[in-house]
């Protein structure tokens, strides 16, 4: 097993470099399916999900390689679609049901065990099969396994009664080479979404409207390969942008796209950090002391992003004054603060309202990882802390941050990972 330690107090400073978004590459590999040739897609994060997926695509039969760092060569010329996901799978990685969208858009049926994935909440898939069953395929979802099928699909118009990452690029996959023009109105518009299609369309697709919330598509016979470049992680870049503001220091945050940017930067200066823009940086000069406190909350793209909630309520566990955060995406993301209580946070949670009053320090304390970014979340924590912190199922950590230990201790961070005995 293994955990970090950090030991807190010390302040950033220098660069880091962002790497590519995970979960642009965790709907764009399996998306390479439909050239039906080989595609090269760069600036790939080296990341669990990344593997997990390519694992995915290797069990029903695409040939995936990593020539250099950062790099897979996806041949999807042998792929079966009548292989089913298992559970074993798809309880890892909840990005698992894009398979679904591909293989029924690319050979018309696709049989995919229900998702897992970080828990936060009832996480359903009702707007995916609405968009399924909306351009004609069949849809069944007995003993927890999801089958989709259809002859012909044909486009059509879906509406998403939620604003839905997930359903918005199931529905684009499904629809990619459906006869005719579909349009999904009400779509999500996170710069994944814009990523998916630039990636469609390089390889051939006619994706119209991404970034804004209706997405036209008219449904085309054949697709090639492409080579394609994955745009940076909006979150992991968040994070590192929090982290520099609770720490305090000066640190340059490289490869990044300022734009994606934009609701994490308004709010961090809403807590009285400087925020300098560069045409592809973000400089962030903090002296961590306490953040003036701030109202947060969560909302779909362009609104401040609900996988930053846990790290920037970890900031505001040391803001001057009482704090709010509103999680409005999900129905239950405040597992987390269970965990920073044991290091001595003041909140109090009401339904989707955490109260958060600001003390002096947060104290170093064993504790763990609830999911991606409430690992995350308690790196910050650790940072800041008192003391020497550790955090247990960091693989849930390990998900989503490509050498994060590396990136940290470059800005002069004390953390480490260390193996340990189970028992
Ligand atoms: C994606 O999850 C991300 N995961 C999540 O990031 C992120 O939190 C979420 O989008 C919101 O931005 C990936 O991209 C792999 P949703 P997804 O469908 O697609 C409800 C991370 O840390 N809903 O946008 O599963 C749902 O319950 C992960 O990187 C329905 O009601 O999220 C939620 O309340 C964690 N019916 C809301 O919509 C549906 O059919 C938003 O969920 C689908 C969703």
């Amino acid at each position: 097993m293994e955990k970090f330690v950090i030991r807190g107090g010390n302040k950033l400073n220098g660069k880091i470099n962002i790497s590519g978004a995970k979960n642009a590459a965790l709907a764009i590999i399996p998306a390479a399916i439909f050239a039906g040739e080989p595609c090269r897609i760069e600036n790939v994060p080296d990341i669990s999900d990344v593997k997990m997926i390519s694992k995915i695509l290797r069990h029903i039969g695409a040939e995936v390689t990593s020539p250099e760092d950062g790099v897979l060569v996806i041949d999807p010329t042998n792929v079966k679609s009548d292989i089913t996901i298992r559970d074993d799978m798809t309880k890892k990685l909840r990005a698992s049901y894009y398979l679904l969208g591909v293989l029924l858009g690319q050979y018309g049926s696709a049989c995919v065990a229900l998702p897992g994935g970080c828990y936060f909440g009832v996480r359903p898939i009702d707007q995916h099969i609405k968009a399924f069953e909306a351009l004609g395929a069949k849809v069944n979802t007995d003993n927890a396994v999801v089958k989709v099928e259809s002859e012909e699909l044909y486009g059509s118009s879906i509406y998403l009664d939620v604003v839905s990452v997930g359903a918005t690029i199931n529905a684009m996959l499904a629809a990619v080479k459906a006869k005719g023009l579909t349009v999904i109105e009400n779509a999500a518009r996170e710069p994944h979404i814009v990523d998916l299609a630039n990636f469609l369309n390089s390889m051939g697709a006619d994706v119209r409207g991404a970034g804004t919330e209706v997405i036209k598509i008219r449904g085309v016979s054949q697709m090639h390969g492409c080579t394609y470049s994955i745009i940076p992680d909006q979150i992991e870049a968040g994070t590192y942008m929090v982290a520099a503001a609770a720490a305090g220091g000066d640190v340059v945050i490289n490869n990044v796209i300022p734009k994606h940017l934009e609701s994490i930067t308004n709010k961090l200066e809403d807590c009285g950090i400087t925020v300098i823009e560069g045409d592809e940086s973000v400089r962030i000069i903090s002296d961590g002391n306490h953040p003036k406190a701030c109202r947060v909350k969560t909302s779909p793209h362009p609104g401040f992003p609900t996988d930053m909630q846990p790290q920037f309520a970890t900031l505001l566990c040391i803001g001057n004054g009482t704090s709010t955060v509103v999680e409005d995406v999900w129905d239950n993301r405040f597992k987390y603060i269970d965990q920073l209580r044991r290091m001595g946070a003041n909140i109090i949670v009401n339904g989707d309202t955490a109260l958060i009053t600001g003390v002096e320090k947060l104290h170093s304390a064993p504790v763990e990882a609830d999911d991606l970014r409430a690992g995350a979340a308690m790196v910050i924590a650790g940072l800041i802390a008192d003391g020497e912190t550790t955090i247990e199922n960091i693989r849930l950590i390990d998900r989503g941050y490509e050498k994060l230990i590396e990136k940290l201790t470059a800005v002069g961070a004390d953390i480490a990972r260390v193996h340990f005995d189970e028992e």
